[in-house]
């Protein structure tokens, strides 16, 4: 019986409300109280100084909330409450940000900053109803059926966030994760006059990284998502694809990072000699070993970013570092500068967990490696085939529990849709199922997915959940121990 898998919507939809919580409250500091209420704001006039720059950007903020908060219930079976949430989440959360802006000295809540935002979170959420109407969601499907890990939903989030981690100056080229010495100075500072300061282990004075191991530390970050990426992608040809789009998105993730702290006119600054041999040697080693299983690739990833991680912790940060940093910190993406500095700081840890899970349950060998799991030549996408078995000595059967009504809805329904077809959907009559004491039962291929049903309300779930959208019914699966 297949599982109902983890929507990617929905860690997807936690991360954008991570960013917009961000963006909305930073820098977190100089919070006070105005002496007026929180939703004081509600009720002063409208502010003229707004641009179409402000219009865009609240809209297009929230927007994604919206889709992916609607589309992760849609793919949840919650249909009935994918447009409510993605209407009101968004609107409730900027309700509630503009509060708390109130309290923050360089932050000024405004109506029309709502209003836009709650606009941008329904817009979202309509475009997501629209997409599952238009069934360009089973695009998606499709694409996530050949191409996703069913082991790790999150695995495919981390990895996706790999290019904006780099965006953040590194004192090593792609070593993320240099988080002690940054740790310890912030510890230290907590912990001032307490008790506990002494436990803090002393800095201890670290020679800079030889240019061997400088070359070792850029070759392991850069090998890491590489390897994260193989231990979810278990065909050679999704791998082939992984390693052209890293080839194009390390170096220009490098040359983005160094744009925004030194400036466009420095922007090859960060091609050094060993971060060309780097991603070289990355490239053909990849290449070499695009048959690896996704379990080893698992433990390569895990030993590469142990090793890597030892490494810069140990590197002392240079002054020069410093400079690059803080003029990060004051240049134009200063909203977001505190969130890409944490997704420096943590993705390998991420990446870790990640690796950790998927070395316990990656299979020891990959899949078929060579062809995909979605047969060629099959003919219909799904089959549905109902029991429409009649006794008449007197037994029980599916057809006394209106199997044929049933039956006759489905079709009408199906066709209703425009899912009736070659490449879609058959609706098929069958004999005793042999399953009668689970009566009335149909079942669909080729997930094999048995369900008893009720009314038409329950058959319609089934045509719109399972066979438009792909998700099983599971308030509706017949229970597996039932038999004849
Ligand atoms: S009568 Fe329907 S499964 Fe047997």
């Amino acid at each position: 019986m297949p599982l109902r898998r983890l929507s990617l919507a929905a860690p997807l939809a936690l991360c954008w409300l991570v960013l917009i919580v961000h963006a909305s409250l930073y820098p977190f500091s100089g919070w006070r109280s105005q002496d007026v209420p929180p939703w004081a704001y509600l009720e002063a006039p409208w502010s003229p100084y707004w641009t179409g720059f402000d219009v865009w950007v609240n809209v297009v903020g929230y927007l994604p909330l919206g889709f992916l908060l609607a589309l992760a219930l849609l793919r949840s079976g919650l249909r009935r409450l994918a447009w409510p949430a993605g209407l009101l989440v968004p609107a409730l959360l900027s309700l509630l940000l503009e509060g708390l802006q109130s309290y923050l000295p360089q932050r000024v809540p405004s109506r029309l900053d709502l209003l836009l935002n709650a606009a941008g979170g329904a817009a979202g959420a309509l475009l997501a109803l629209l997409s599952a109407r238009l069934r360009l969601i089973r695009v998606w499907d499709r694409f996530r059926e050949e191409w996703l890990s069913h082991e790790s939903p999150l695995g495919h989030v981390v990895l996706l966030l790999w290019p904006l981690a780099l965006l953040y100056p590194t004192p090593v080229p792609y070593g993320l994760g240099q988080f002690w010495l940054r740790a310890r100075l912030l510890l230290s500072e907590w912990l001032q006059d307490t008790p506990f300061a002494h436990w803090l282990p002393e800095p201890v004075e670290a020679p800079a990284l030889s240019p061997l191991l400088l070359l070792l530390a850029i070759a392991l970050s850069l090998v890491a998502p590489l390897l994260l990426g193989f231990a979810l992608l278990p065909r050679p040809r999704q791998r082939l694809w992984l390693l052209l789009v890293w080839g194009l998105t390390a170096p220009v993730a490098l040359a983005l990072s160094t744009a925004l702290t030194h400036g466009p006119d420095r922007v090859w600054d960060g091609f050094s000699l060993p971060v060309g041999l780097g991603l070289a040697l990355v490239g053909l080693s990849a290449l070499a070993g695009l048959r690896l299983s996704c379990r080893a690739s698992a433990v390569l990833l895990l030993l590469a970013l142990g090793f890597a991680l030892g490494l810069l912790n140990g590197t002392p940060e240079s002054p020069y570092y410093a400079a690059a940093t803080d003029a990060w910190a004051g240049g134009p993406f200063l909203r977001i500068h505190g969130l890409s500095q944490w997704m420096g700081w943590l993705w390998p840890y991420a990446a870790l967990g990640v690796g950790l899970q998927l070395a316990r349950a990656a299979p020891l060998q990959c899949p078929d490696m060579s062809e995909p799991t979605r047969q060629p030549n099959s003919y219909y996408e799904r089959h549905i085939f109902f029991c429409l078995n009649q006794r008449d000595n007197g037994q029980d059967c599916c057809a006394a529990h209106g199997a044929q009504q049933a039956f006759d809805h489905c079709k009408a329904r199906v066709k209703e849709l425009g899912l009736a077809g070659p490449g879609q959907v058959r609706v098929n009559k069958a004999g005793c199922l042999d399953r009668c004491a689970g009566g009335p039962v149909a079942v669909v291929y080729p997930e094999a997915v048995w369900y008893t049903f009720v009314d038409q309300s329950d058959i319609d779930e089934i045509v719109e959940s399972h066979l438009r959208d792909g998700q099983v019914v599971e308030r509706l699966l017949t229970p597996p121990d039932v038999g004849r």
